[in-house]
């Protein structure tokens, strides 16, 4: 560092000071007298002296801007980036694999400010386990990656929190010898396939974060197709529906029809229509976006927005449409309304034309409820009944339960005694829902008693 130095004006002003009462209406051979004079001669090196410190300082600050923008490169990552939290999980990962090889090399072990992540893990058995990350805390790490010395400083700004979702502002910056550059979407792509690895095969569910979409939970195992029976054919035609929408982006584009589909499932409680809409999205690989048009806080106009930015490869899934506008609307002093208007709702649906997919469902325990303004099309396109258990689709429930694969659905006659039991139970407008099935063999270990319950409950 350049020690501070007497500004040079005022070291001008000292020397001019003492210099003109000498040297004021005087003749030149006085005036070249006072060059002898002490006083003069101090406060002359003493500019000298400002000078060249000046000059010193000008030329570090030029040289550490220089060094700077020639020699290192800096890449910075915010918490509203989602390459963040990836970033984050890999300097841990990183560390733990040093410590593991024993060579100490990991940032984390270096440092001393951590801080903790805690993770939940769903393991193959359906079991969780929690596991404890420590990941670099606020400030300055060093670590080395693939043979280079990288600088990470972790900085948290508590005071503007970040619009609706109310966390702080984070920054990561990561420093690094410029003839390495290269090196920064290298480690990215590795920390991205790192995350990736951890969904793989799963189901991603995302609600609203003020106005995002963030994970909800952890990523789900998926529940395979056929595990939701639904009455014959209804199954087979949903599908091939949202299939064939989703190869039809470029007849919807050359048309200028704005690229979307809404899904229609009503019916009574526990028939299936939840499970089959998650069940259908981990199968063509989505995710799911919930939105529950209830929940405090959501207005109008988040919900046009939430609408308009549902992230890639997701379905949007509204539970009980009908429940959602029955209540008053809430209008506070400030005339902020907290809740979705019925009009809202059907604006944000129609939203602005855009080339995005978006495929939202809509379940509802009650359509007679429903406007009619909901149910047109380009809203709504597709609507399907899912009803309380057929006979076919309880036989196929039940073998699922107590028939092993092995034994093939012939070797026992129990399926078609649930069969003819719900069958008869329909022709006296009794019904169970499937949910209820589900619930008597799970509760029943054997098929028999399970039959017994069935009938007591028709
Ligand atoms: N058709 C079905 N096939 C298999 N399981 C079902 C079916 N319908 C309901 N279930 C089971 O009942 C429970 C509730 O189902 P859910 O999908 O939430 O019903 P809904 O959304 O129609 O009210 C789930 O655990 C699900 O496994
Ligand atoms: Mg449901």
């Amino acid at each position: 560092m350049v020690s501070p130095n007497p500004p040079p004006a005022e070291a001008l002003e000292n020397a001019a000071s003492i210099a003109t009462p000498a040297s004021a209406g005087q003749s030149p051979r006085n005036w070249l007298e006072g060059l002898d004079n002490p006083y003069f001669q101090a406060g002359f090196g003493l500019m000298g002296v400002g000078v060249v410190l000046g000059g010193l300082r000008k030329f570090a600050g030029f040289a550490d801007v220089f060094l700077r923008r020639r020699l290192l490169v800096q890449v910075e990552i915010n918490n509203k980036d989602r390459a963040y939290p990836w970033f984050l999980a890999w300097m841990a990962q990183q560390s733990q694999k040093n410590q593991s090889f024993g060579r100490g090399l990991g940032l984390i072990s270096r440092s001393h400010r951590l801080s903790v992540e805690t993770t939940v893990e769903q393991l193959h058995n359906g079991s969780s386990s929690v596991f404890f990350n420590l990941v670099a805390g606020t400030g300055m790490h060093w670590f080395k990656y693939h043979g280079i010395w990288m600088q990470v400083v972790r900085e948290r700004d508590t005071h503007s929190m970040q619009m609706m979702s109310g966390a702080p502002w984070e920054t990561v910056t990561l420093t690094t010898l410029s003839r390495d550059r290269d090196i920064f979407p290298r480690l990215l792509a590795e920390a991205r396939d790192l995350a990736l690895k951890d969904q793989e095969g799963k189901l991603v569910i995302q609600t609203p974060w003020g106005t995002e979409w963030r994970p909800f939970g952890l990523p789900r195992r998926k529940r395979p197709l056929h595990s939701v029976v639904l009455d014959n054919g209804i199954a087979a035609s949903i599908e091939s529906d949202v299939k064939s929408f989703l190869q039809r982006r470029q007849w919807y584009v050359d048309r200028g029809i704005p690229y979307r589909r809404g899904y229609l499932f009503h019916g009574p409680p526990g028939s299936g229509k939840s499970s089959y809409i998650q069940a259908l999205a981990g199968s063509l690989n989505y995710n799911l976006c919930l939105l529950n048009l209830s929940e405090r806080g959501l207005g109008d106009d988040k919900l046009t927005y939430l609408l308009s930015t549902v992230p890639e490869r997701s379905f949007v899934l509204i539970e009980d449409v009908d429940a959602a506008f029955n209540k008053r609307v809430q209008t506070s002093e400030d005339g902020y309304q907290s809740s979705v208007t019925f009009s809202g709702f059907l604006n944000a649906l129609d939203g602005v034309a855009s080339g995005e997919e978006r495929i939202v469902f809509l379940t509802t325990n009650h359509i007679d409820r429903l406007d009619p303004a909901l149910i047109r099309p380009g809203r709504v396109d597709f609507t399907q009944y899912i009803g309380d258990a057929m006979p076919s689709q309880a036989r196929k429930l039940f073998e699922r339960f107590y028939i092993a694969e092995s034994d093939g659905p012939s070797s026992t006659n129990f399926g078609q005694d649930i069969y003819d039991i719900i069958e008869e139970g329909i022709t006296r407008d009794k019904r169970i829902s499937m949910a209820a099935l589900q619930g008597l063999f799970i509760r029943n270990n054997d098929a028999e008693d399970a039959l017994e319950a069935c009938r007591k409950m028709l």
